[in-house]
């Protein structure tokens, strides 16, 4: 075996684990003391994620800490936009903001197809983070799925209605349609490279899958999704995470994807007989659910795995930890998981 541990790869691909494997989104994070050291030494977050010493620490940081079964590398979705010419800064209790938005053909027009390259610093810091894993744990690569990075690069920062970038669908749809085939293609070619320099898995984060409706959601998402999926997963499990999508689980079980990741909203039980028995679920605790007390925790976590099931499935949160998630808790949480 090449890894110390690598129950999370045999859940991905179906195969028999004696225990559900656990790590949780935004795990290389603000929960940690050890982030916020590190992260102290950056000017900002975007030189902190261009720094491949640091974001390898911070990477390795929450299996050391927390024991989470796989690591995460630290980076942003944001980088695509950044690789492509839109540059973003990530203002401190507001979040990301872009200087330049796409509005016109030309803005269109002017981006760069993406590759590896552009992105040295992300691949330079997967190769780092490999080296410090040792072989403990395998290494989670992840990108935007095309929709969410054509959200904010229309929008320019984040949003509750994501207007802006709907309006652009409903009015210039053949363009949004071209942004979005660039934006996959930059996707594609960065996936790879990660995987290349070291990443073991490949997740597709798409955060504002929700504010789509079904038809829309197939045509502007799902049809982008499915090609990174294809090019993907022949060579790495991938894993597709869209929040608040329930309404378009049956189109995700199509993919050709090895896991499906899905919110608190969402019903296990359901999910499963929408998906059916090819593919691995992932999730779906509530991130408030760690704002409890411990004896409500363990109990939560115990009714997600009778719900899910110990095969095919891999535990997490529905969405990322909330910043203010006190780190005892996590841990307490991990440890349940791993312990029943
Ligand atoms: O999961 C991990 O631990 C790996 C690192 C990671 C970050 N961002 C680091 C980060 C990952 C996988 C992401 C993905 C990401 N980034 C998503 C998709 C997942 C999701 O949450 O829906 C999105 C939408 C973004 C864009 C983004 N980055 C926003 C909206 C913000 C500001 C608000 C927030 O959530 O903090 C960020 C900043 C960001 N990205 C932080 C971290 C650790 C916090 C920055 C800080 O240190 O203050």
């Amino acid at each position: 075996m090449k890894y110390q541990n690598d129950i999370i790869l045999r859940a991905a691909r179906g195969e028999q684990v004696e225990r559900v494997p656990i790590w949780l989104m935004r795990q290389a994070g603000r929960v940690l003391p050890e982030y916020k050291a590190t992260r102290s030494r950056a000017k900002n977050f975007v030189e902190f994620v261009k720094n491949p010493d640091l974001a390898a620490e911070v990477t390795i940081q929450p299996v050391d800490i927390l024991g989470v079964d796989a690591a995460i590398i630290f980076s942003d979705i944001l980088v695509i936009p950044e690789a492509m010419g839109l540059p973003y800064q990530m203002i401190e209790a507001k979040g990301p903001w872009f200087e330049n938005t796409l509005t016109s053909k030309s803005d269109i027009d002017a981006l760069r197809i993406a590759d590896g390259n552009d992105l040295s610093y992300v691949i330079k810091a997967i190769e780092l983070s490999k080296k410090g894993l040792n072989n403990r744990v395998p290494l989670i690569g992840f990108a935007g799925a095309p929709w969410t990075i054509f959200a904010y690069m229309v929008e320019g920062s984040g949003s509750k209605t994501f207007s802006q970038a709907k309006k652009f669908l409903y009015q210039q749809p053949q363009l949004a349609h071209e942004a979005l085939e660039k934006i996959t293609q930059s996707t594609i070619n960065y996936l790879k490279a990660q995987v290349a320099a070291g990443a073991d898995m490949i997740q597709i984060f798409d955060s504002w899958a929700g504010v789509l409706g079904q038809e829309q959601y197939k045509t502007f998402s799902l049809h982008y999704i499915s090609k990174i999926c294809n090019e993907l997963s022949p060579i790495v499990p991938v894993t597709v995470f869209a929040k608040d999508a329930h309404f378009a689980l049956a189109d995700m079980a199509v993919l050709s994807c090895n896991t499906i990741g899905i919110d608190w909203t969402i019903n296990p039980q359901d999910a499963r007989i929408i998906v059916g028995h090819q593919k691995t679920l992932q999730g779906n605790a509530d991130p408030c659910l760690l704002y409890a007390e411990e004896c409500v925790i363990e109990q939560e976590a115990r009714k997600m795995i009778q719900a899910f099931g110990k095969q095919r499935y891999i535990a997490n949160l529905g969405h990322g930890l909330y910043p203010d998630t006190e780190k005892h808790k996590v841990k307490f949480f991990i440890d349940c998981i791993k312990s029943l």
